[in-house]
């Protein structure tokens, strides 16, 4: 099956079994934006639930939730307002706008030769595309990817992906707040807060979950380029002489978290960031990666981050926010390593990564094989036929553990075909009440991947589900 069959082929399951929507599809969607149905809405609290515990069931990591809207100054003190911009032409003809990187991977490698060539240019295109003389040079000759047309493209200008609002009745320049483009900040600002108040001592880190907004010019590959999105982001303060041993600890966590949720070791890499490339903060940065059907695409960040947003946001606010190391007896900006993970990114990550087709007894299966934490649904609840008190016996198990899973109860149908649906939802257990039920009180529990049966006590399904799902 070729690659990018997979991938429309997981978008319709997704819309069809209510993980993923078109955001206000009624309306036609908007673009870069996705609604999570009731599968998905499941699978994405599991991925933050699993990374909350992973990150903050530790004693020297603290959580945080901090607001969407922030001082605008924060904006200024982290570099945002000046440099968190992609540089963008418009077609005068069509007056379609384009990345200008993103025009470049648009031409093909010929012609991008032929044009050097007859501009007697020597060098990387797409560098020379970005340097302001040459580029204009370069417009001139390219055609218009939208309308075809010759050489009709503006000049670039640098355009700010953060979008821009305002608090209270005035729409003026001094009522100007953006939605947060990463939830980072909310974590630097409140670090001496945290630190104080949860008394913690150096290295510790923050945790926070939460939206994040981007008005990419480019939304691509469904959930993987959006214009809202979640993060879980960790920042861990250090003693600046400790940041490399704690950046190479903090790699080796992340990457066995994703391991540890079942995703295939084969499908993830670390892209380490060559260090003329590095962003003006960073000492050092790698991206997790994994192999989607269209590609490898990072799905988290760590970064060496140095001592540089703390050391901006006190010089923009002319607060300390020096550490004080008893042991040491002296003061310091801490360092910070950064692990910044895409939620939205590892759902799709994770969504892509558990589907699979099979044949079985010559009949095609669809199966998500979720790790069952991940699972939306833990269990089904299956009456084999509609009587001989078969449904009753069936509501009272599904009552029972409905106090602990989220499970669903289905009756419609050959058992067969209840087991299918089952596997394409990713339900890891399916519970069978039969005849045998009626007399001995055992239930059939059909594991989703390997569909071997086995027979359980009913007075002990939920301590089986525990021990299974690992809870
Ligand atoms: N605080 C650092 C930071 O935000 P980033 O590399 O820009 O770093 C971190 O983003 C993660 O956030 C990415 O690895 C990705 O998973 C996710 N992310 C970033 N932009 C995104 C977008 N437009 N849509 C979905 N996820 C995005």
């Amino acid at each position: 099956m070729a690659q990018l069959d997979v991938m429309d082929k997981i978008v319709s399951l997704a819309k069809r079994r209510g993980f993923v929507f078109k955001s206000s599809e009624i309306y036609g969607g908007l673009n870069g934006c996705w609604d999570y149905g009731p599968l998905g809405v499941e699978l994405l609290r599991n991925i933050k639930e699993e990374w909350w515990k992973a990150m903050t069931y530790r004693d020297n990591i603290e959580g945080l939730d901090a607001s969407i809207l922030m001082h605008p100054r924060v904006w200024e003190a982290s570099g945002h307002v000046e440099n968190f911009t992609d540089p963008m032409v418009d077609c005068k003809q069509c007056k379609s706008r384009f990345r200008l990187d993103i025009l470049g991977e648009m031409i093909q490698e010929k012609k991008k030769k032929k044009i050097l060539e007859s501009l007697q240019l020597d060098g990387d295109f797409d560098k020379l595309l970005e340097d302001g003389e040459k580029s204009s040079l370069l417009l001139a000759e390219i055609n218009c990817p939208q309308c075809g047309n010759k050489g009709t493209f503006t000049a670039a200008r640098n355009f700010n992906l953060m979008f821009k609002t305002f608090v209270g009745p005035v729409e003026d320049g001094g009522s100007v707040v953006y939605l947060r483009p990463e939830t980072a900040q909310g974590i630097f600002v409140n670090f001496l807060n945290v630190q104080s108040s949860a008394r913690q001592k150096l290295p510790f880190g923050i945790a926070q979950i939460g939206k994040a907004f981007r008005n990419e010019i480019n939304t691509k590959n469904f959930l993987f380029r959006t214009r809202e999105f979640e993060q879980m982001e960790m920042q861990f303060f250090v003693k600046p002489v400790n940041d490399v041993e704690w950046y190479e600890y903090w790699k080796g966590e992340r990457l066995a978290w994703y391991k540890s949720l079942g995703m295939n070791e084969s499908k993830l890499q670390f892209h380490d960031h060559p260090k003329n490339k590095l962003a003006h903060y960073a000492k050092d940065a790698t991206d997790i990666e994994y192999q989607f059907p269209f590609g490898w695409g990072e799905i988290e960040g760590i970064h060496n981050r140095t001592n540089f947003d703390l050391s901006r946001h006190e010089e923009f606010s002319g607060k300390s926010l020096k550490y004080f190391d008893e042991e040491a007896k002296e003061k310091y900006i801490p360092f910070i390593i950064e692990t910044s993970a895409g939620a939205s990114r590892s759902y799709m990550a994770f969504l892509i990564d558990a589907y699979h087709e099979e044949e079985v007894n010559g009949e095609q299966r669809t199966v998500l094989r979720f790790n069952p934490k991940l699972a939306p649904i833990k269990a089904a609840i299956l009456p084999l036929v509609n009587k001989d008190g078969m449904p009753e016996f069936a509501r009272n198990i599904e009552t029972d553990l409905r106090k602990n899973f989220k499970v669903f109860f289905d009756d419609k149908g050959a058992v067969g075909r209840r087991y299918r649906r089952q596997d394409e939802a990713g339900t890891p257990f399916s519970i069978t009440v039969d005849t045998q039920t009626l007399a001995d009180g055992t239930v059939t529990v059909r594991e989703r991947d390997s569909m071997e049966q086995v027979r359980v006590a009913s007075t002990q399904l939920k301590n089986y589900l525990v021990e299974k799902i690992q809870l």
